[in-house]
């Protein structure tokens, strides 16, 4: 933490917001947005990072900024990494540049850049501010933090339910609770997700298509993922029928062969490994470069992530009307808590309205 003043703070806030230009384009790398800014306070660059352009966002508003960068300061949302990755240091082209001063908030998670660019930029007597916007810089990429600090997905748990904790009106009955707006907003959700998660059950009642809807660019198509050991996915259910369009994978201790044959026949994946062992299935999607995860039910696949306390991340969305009924299945259903002390606890809450909806988010305490 240094010095800053209120010009400091607003322009680590418009690097904020030009990483998070980059969202659905970036991944397994980090949202990263520059701004440099001259001598006379005024901007003469600007830069956000999108992986397949390969240039990073200090480079872009370098180059845009050209001499005028000289004695100026450069606001990044994340430190700039010292080692030659996809491309040359960004601390080498920000001291080349004659930047004397970097505001940023916080150091970045991999080990490969963690430290090592703040410490390479004052080594050549460029003042390193950091701490401001902290939170928000973090929250940008908590995918990317998980990710490098967990070895795993981000695991972000997403349900639609009545006012009465319902999440449809029963087990065989496909239920939207949700308005357009809420549908608009799980678009979004999808969006920034790598991949797409559900049970067996969701896909035999809902037969959902699971696809990234937002209208908006994405580097890499959303992965859906089916948990089903006992491999009852249907043949002509949407998901297997758009397996050769949108990547499908199926996780499945099934020997069934010829069912296994038939869905790599229409290009579904079938990874054969307990879809029972979470920790094992997300180290595999780690190994196939999965950042993240958007884990949309059905209740006991909910009931298995909350119990196995994998999860980073959880919105309910709320619809103001009360099923009622007892037969209809909870959000939730897993071994659960059997004392207040052993539930499931969040924190950070943040809860927003959505037309007549509300989502809630937070993020567990432990
Ligand atoms: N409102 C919402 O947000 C929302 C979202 C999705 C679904 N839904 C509704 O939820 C209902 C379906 O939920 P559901 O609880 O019946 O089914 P589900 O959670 O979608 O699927 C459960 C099945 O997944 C398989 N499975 C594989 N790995 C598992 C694991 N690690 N843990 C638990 N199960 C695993 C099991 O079958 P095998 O033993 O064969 O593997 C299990 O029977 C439907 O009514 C659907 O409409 C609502």
């Amino acid at each position: 933490m240094g010095n800053f003043s209120e010009f400091d703070l607003k322009m680590t806030r418009r690097a904020l917001e030009l990483a998070a230009l980059g969202v659905g384009q970036v991944s397994p790398n980090p949202l990263v947005g520059c701004v440099i800014v001259d001598k006379n306070g005024q901007i003469v660059g600007e830069g956000t990072y999108i992986y397949d352009n390969v240039v990073h966002a200090e480079v872009i508003a370098l180059e845009q900024a050209g001499e005028k960068a000289r004695g100026g300061t450069a606001y990044i949302s994340l430190e700039p990494h010292a080692h030659t990755g996809r491309t040359p240091p960004c601390t080498d082209a920000l001291i080349k540049a004659g930047i004397k001063r970097v505001v940023c908030p916080i150091e970045d998670p991999n080990p490969l850049v963690s430290g090592r660019g703040f410490k390479v930029l004052r080594e050549h007597q460029i003042e390193v501010v950091t701490g401001i916007l902290a939170e928000e810089a973090h929250k940008l990429n908590e995918k990317f933090f998980v990710w490098h600090r967990k070895k795993r997905p981000f695991v972000h748990l997403k349900m639609a339910l009545s006012l009465d904790g319902r999440i449809s009106l029963n087990r065989t009955v496909s239920t939207t609770l949700s308005s357009q707006i809420s549908l608009k907003r799980v678009h979004e959700l999808r969006h920034e997700h790598d991949a797409i998660l559900v049970g067996s059950n969701t896909v035999i009642t809902d037969n959902p298509l699971l696809t990234d809807r937002s209208g908006r660019p994405r580097r890499r198509p959303l992965v859906r993922i089916v948990l089903d050991n006992r491999l009852r996915i249907p043949l002509n259910s949407r998901i297997v029928e758009t397996a050769k369009d949108f990547p499908t994978i199926v996780f499945s201790n099934s020997e069934y062969e010829e069912k296994i044959k038939l869905l790599a026949e229409k290009k579904v994946k079938v990874l054969q490994q307990d879809a029972r062992n979470l920790h094992k299935v997300l180290k595999t999607l780690y190994s196939l470069q999965i950042q993240s995860v958007l884990v949309e039910g059905g209740a006991k696949i909910a009931g298995a992530f909350v119990d196995s306390r994998l999860i980073d991340k959880v919105s309910f969305i709320y619809s103001p009307l009360i099923v009622g009924r007892s037969t209809a299945p909870v959000a939730v259903e897993g071994r659960g808590a059997d004392s207040l002390e052993t539930a499931f606890r969040l924190k950070n809450i943040d809860v927003k309205k959505l037309g007549e909806d509300v989502e809630i988010t937070g993020y567990p305490t432990e």
